[in-house]
């Protein structure tokens, strides 16, 4: 559910019209829902009850200030991939202690920053980089809690592009060699092991794969505590999927997901972290862009919108499907037309959808991309010089601009000329 409706005719966010905050903002233009984005958080918060537990919002999905700061003074704690992330956690005011630091390449100078500024928690995926944390961790006087991620060799069932658990994948350690790396660590100066990572993949519909991973990690957990080691924090990943069409997807509940947890690995006595992102932000956040022209081609109409694939990448690059709908609600029974919706990028993937059903619309019309909010706005830029687009944030009858659009003197002022030319 989420609070993007009709409501006399119009879409509106929470109370407010979208036409309305298209008419102050411009368009193209993310807009997000605060009450959706703290709905979902809490969904799995409570899921997750009975269980000491944080859910770690994995915020390359949707990384405004505005958005970490919602969810932050819920209590959440956030997953970062990058020294930017972290530096966007700390300034949305999340402190170290609630930063669980992921991703298969961090750099010294982010390890060091993070320990430097509090962590919670990295989560190694390589020995190179185990033994860099400890190395740089000694040299400051101090100690890096970690986990291990591991590879269970399980197929997510999703896009390739977004599958990470399958052994062919980049990412953590093989399970196999999971015991003799946490040998390797225990021994490490600077390093305290304190659990399990496992990150399968996103947009999961399916709770199976779930199963196998986090049963494939219990048995590890009990491998580990006989080894000697003591495991404390199991970190599930995230990747629960969203229902991109409103009609035929029922994907699994994060209430359903809780209870997987539990009965897979709630016996560990374990604290439990999840890192979810797609399914806090993916439909608490929509796309707003106004039809430039409508064109009669060859056999099809092409419906030209001022939003393009640099402003939402994810149909050109994952085949993604996304509702698009209009701003003024159709009437009852208003037929339908074909259309090929395109941005103006001079690209042929700069295509959103073929031969979408959509009531009829002329120039100056709104549309409204539907579960936008996930890896929307983060996945932007400005190719073809076309300005990164606001971000809007409505709560009740309010809204704010939550990053401005650049005019094209702030883009073009970024470069500089050598001396010699
Ligand atoms: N934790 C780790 C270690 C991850 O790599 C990811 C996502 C997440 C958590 C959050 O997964 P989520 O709950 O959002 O599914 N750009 C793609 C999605 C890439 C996901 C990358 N990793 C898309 O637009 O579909």
């Amino acid at each position: 559910m989420d609070h993007f409706l009709y409501r006399d005719g119009e879409l509106y966010a929470e109370d407010v019209p979208v036409a309305d905050i298209a008419a102050a903002v411009g368009t193209p233009f993310y807009l997000y829902s605060t009450a959706t984005l703290q709905r979902h958080y809490q969904l799995f918060d409570d899921a997750l009850s009975g269980m000491e537990h944080m859910v770690c919002y994995a915020m390359k999905a949707a990384s405004n200030q505005a958005i970490l700061k919602t969810l932050a003074d819920l209590g959440a704690g956030m997953d970062v991939v990058s020294g930017g992330e972290y530096a966007r956690a700390k300034a949305a005011g999340v402190p170290g202690d609630r930063i669980v630091f992921s991703g298969v390449g961090k750099t010294r100078a982010e390890i060091r920053a993070a320990l430097e500024g509090g962590i919670r928690q990295f989560n190694v995926e390589s020995e190179p980089e185990l033994l860099v944390i400890s190395e740089i961790a000694a040299s400051l006087g101090k100690t890096a809690p970690i986990t291990i991620r591991v590879n269970p060799d399980v197929d997510a069932k999703t896009h390739a592009k977004i599958s990470t658990g399958k052994s062919e994948n980049k990412f953590g350690i093989p399970i196999s060699k999971a015991r003799a790396v946490y040998a390797e660590a225990a021994a490490l100066p600077g390093i305290d092991v304190i659990g399990i990572d496992v990150h399968i993949g996103s947009q999961l519909t399916d709770l199976e794969p779930y199963e196998l991973a986090y049963r494939k990690v219990a048995e590890l957990t009990e491998q580990l505590r006989a080894d000697g080691h003591n495991i404390r924090r199991l970190d599930l990943g995230g990747g629960l999927g969203i229902p991109y069409t409103r009609s035929n997807e029922a994907p699994p509940l994060p209430s359903d997901y809780g209870a997987l947890i539990k009965r897979t690995v709630g016996y560990l006595g374990c604290e439990i972290e999840i890192e979810p992102g797609r399914l806090i932000a993916g439909n608490a956040g929509i796309l707003v862009s106004r039809v430039i022209y409508v064109k009669q081609g060859e056999g099809r109409q092409f419906l030209i919108l001022d939003g393009a694939m640099n402003d939402l990448i994810r149909p050109a690059m994952y085949d993604a499907h996304h509702d698009i709908v209009p701003v003024v609600e159709p009437e009852a029974g208003v037929e339908q037309q074909a259309y090929d919706i395109v941005g103006p990028v001079c690209e042929t993937g700069d295509t959103f959808a073929k031969n979408r059903m959509m009531p009829p619309l002329q120039a100056g019309d709104l549309v409204a991309f539907r579960s936008a909010g996930a890896y929307g706005a983060v996945m932007a830029s400005e190719y073809n010089t076309r300005p990164l687009v606001p971000e809007v944030l409505a709560k009740g009858d309010q809204f704010a601009v939550i990053r401005q659009r650049p005019d094209f003197d702030e883009i073009i002022n970024r470069d500089t000329i050598p001396p010699w030319l």
